[in-house]
Protein backbone atom coordinates (compact mmCIF):
# COMPACT_ATOMS: atom_id res chain seq x y z
CA UNK A 1 0.00 0.00 0.00
CA UNK A 2 1.00 3.34 -1.27
CA UNK A 3 0.77 6.26 1.81
CA UNK A 4 0.27 10.02 0.79
CA UNK A 5 3.12 11.94 2.78
CA UNK A 6 3.17 15.45 1.84
CA UNK A 7 6.75 15.84 2.73
CA UNK A 8 8.00 13.49 0.53
CA UNK A 9 5.44 13.57 -2.24
CA UNK A 10 4.37 17.36 -2.15
CA UNK A 11 5.63 19.06 -5.52
CA UNK A 12 3.58 22.42 -4.30
CA UNK A 13 1.93 22.50 -7.43
CA UNK A 14 -1.97 21.45 -7.22
CA UNK A 15 -3.10 20.15 -10.23
CA UNK A 16 0.03 17.56 -9.95
CA UNK A 17 -0.54 16.89 -6.56
CA UNK A 18 -3.61 15.86 -7.08
CA UNK A 19 -2.93 13.54 -10.17
CA UNK A 20 0.09 11.82 -8.38
CA UNK A 21 -3.25 11.06 -4.96
CA UNK A 22 -4.93 9.82 -7.73
CA UNK A 23 -1.66 7.44 -8.97
CA UNK A 24 -1.67 6.37 -5.82
CA UNK A 25 -5.54 5.63 -5.17
CA UNK A 26 -5.37 3.91 -8.32
CA UNK A 27 -2.27 1.19 -7.27
CA UNK A 28 -4.02 0.87 -3.84
CA UNK A 29 -7.01 -0.08 -5.70
CA UNK A 30 -5.34 -2.64 -7.42
CA UNK A 31 -3.32 -3.72 -4.01
CA UNK A 32 -6.99 -4.23 -2.63
CA UNK A 33 -8.22 -5.73 -5.30
CA UNK A 34 -5.37 -8.54 -5.44
CA UNK A 35 -5.33 -8.88 -1.53
CA UNK A 36 -8.96 -9.99 -1.66
CA UNK A 37 -8.34 -12.39 -4.42
CA UNK A 38 -10.03 -10.58 -7.13
CA UNK A 39 -7.52 -11.19 -9.72
CA UNK A 40 -9.18 -10.95 -13.21
CA UNK A 41 -11.91 -8.71 -14.04
CA UNK A 42 -11.37 -6.19 -11.60
CA UNK A 43 -7.56 -6.07 -11.27
CA UNK A 44 -7.03 -5.92 -14.55
CA UNK A 45 -9.54 -3.43 -15.51
CA UNK A 46 -7.67 -1.19 -12.67
CA UNK A 47 -4.26 -1.79 -14.24
CA UNK A 48 -5.88 -0.85 -17.68
CA UNK A 49 -7.13 2.57 -15.40
CA UNK A 50 -3.52 2.94 -14.05
CA UNK A 51 -1.78 2.78 -17.61
CA UNK A 52 -4.35 5.15 -19.34
CA UNK A 53 -4.34 8.00 -16.31
CA UNK A 54 -0.13 7.33 -15.77
CA UNK A 55 0.34 8.44 -19.53
CA UNK A 56 -1.89 11.44 -19.70
CA UNK A 57 -0.59 12.18 -16.27
CA UNK A 58 3.16 12.03 -17.44
CA UNK A 59 2.31 14.28 -20.67
CA UNK A 60 0.69 16.55 -18.38
CA UNK A 61 3.45 17.11 -16.16
CA UNK A 62 5.91 17.60 -19.05
CA UNK A 63 3.78 20.21 -20.48
CA UNK A 64 3.88 21.72 -17.15
CA UNK A 65 7.61 21.65 -16.66
CA UNK A 66 8.10 22.80 -20.39
CA UNK A 67 6.06 26.28 -18.97
CA UNK A 68 8.26 26.43 -15.77
CA UNK A 69 11.57 26.20 -17.50
CA UNK A 70 12.48 22.85 -15.91
CA UNK A 71 16.33 22.99 -16.61
CA UNK A 72 16.14 18.95 -17.27
CA UNK A 73 12.97 17.85 -19.10
CA UNK A 74 14.74 16.30 -21.64
CA UNK A 75 16.01 13.26 -19.19
CA UNK A 76 12.99 13.47 -17.31
CA UNK A 77 10.71 12.48 -20.51
CA UNK A 78 13.04 10.02 -20.53
CA UNK A 79 12.25 9.00 -17.26
CA UNK A 80 8.42 8.78 -18.16
CA UNK A 81 9.17 6.84 -21.75
CA UNK A 82 11.91 4.41 -19.95
CA UNK A 83 9.08 4.47 -16.88
CA UNK A 84 5.97 3.63 -19.12
CA UNK A 85 7.51 0.98 -21.38
CA UNK A 86 8.73 -0.72 -17.80
CA UNK A 87 4.98 -0.61 -16.99
CA UNK A 88 3.45 -1.77 -20.53
CA UNK A 89 6.35 -4.63 -20.07
CA UNK A 90 4.67 -5.68 -16.87
CA UNK A 91 1.02 -5.73 -17.46
CA UNK A 92 1.60 -7.20 -20.91
CA UNK A 93 3.41 -10.23 -19.73
CA UNK A 94 0.26 -10.50 -16.47
CA UNK A 95 -2.09 -10.00 -19.90
CA UNK A 96 -0.60 -12.97 -21.61
CA UNK A 97 0.49 -15.09 -18.82
CA UNK A 98 3.62 -15.19 -18.89
CA UNK A 99 6.12 -16.26 -15.85
CA UNK A 100 5.35 -13.08 -13.06
CA UNK A 101 2.82 -12.77 -10.71
CA UNK A 102 0.93 -9.91 -9.46
CA UNK A 103 2.40 -9.73 -6.36
CA UNK A 104 5.54 -8.94 -8.63
CA UNK A 105 3.84 -6.35 -10.03
CA UNK A 106 2.44 -4.58 -7.85
CA UNK A 107 5.60 -4.71 -5.74
CA UNK A 108 7.25 -3.20 -9.05
CA UNK A 109 4.77 -0.27 -9.35
CA UNK A 110 4.66 0.92 -6.13
CA UNK A 111 8.32 1.11 -5.80
CA UNK A 112 8.62 2.86 -9.22
CA UNK A 113 6.37 5.46 -8.34
CA UNK A 114 7.43 6.26 -4.77
CA UNK A 115 11.12 6.68 -6.41
CA UNK A 116 9.69 9.07 -8.85
CA UNK A 117 7.37 11.16 -7.35
CA UNK A 118 9.85 11.00 -4.20
CA UNK A 119 12.82 11.70 -5.82
CA UNK A 120 12.27 13.06 -9.76
CA UNK A 121 9.64 14.86 -9.61
CA UNK A 122 11.00 16.43 -5.90
CA UNK A 123 13.77 17.69 -8.73
CA UNK A 124 11.50 19.93 -10.76
CA UNK A 125 9.69 20.67 -7.43
CA UNK A 126 12.58 22.42 -6.20
CA UNK A 127 13.28 24.01 -9.21
CA UNK A 128 9.42 25.37 -8.76
CA UNK A 129 10.17 26.35 -5.02
CA UNK A 130 13.64 28.35 -6.15
CA UNK A 131 11.90 30.24 -9.26
CA UNK A 132 8.90 31.20 -7.21
CA UNK A 133 11.09 32.76 -4.50
CA UNK A 134 13.37 34.59 -6.78
CA UNK A 135 9.94 36.05 -8.11
CA UNK A 136 8.93 36.65 -4.82
CA UNK A 137 11.98 38.95 -3.96
CA UNK A 138 12.22 40.24 -7.57
CA UNK A 139 8.49 41.65 -6.71
CA UNK A 140 9.37 43.17 -3.43
CA UNK A 141 11.85 44.96 -4.81
FE1 LIG B 1 4.65 12.91 -11.74
FE1 LIG C 1 7.56 12.78 -13.44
Amino acid sequence: MLKWDEKIYGVGIPELDSQHKKIFQLINDMVNHFQKGEKDEALSQAAVELARYGAEHFSYEEKILETIGFPYLESHKKLHADGKKKIREYLLKLKIGKEISYYEVLAFLQEWVEKHIGRDDARYAEFYKSIKKKNKQKASV
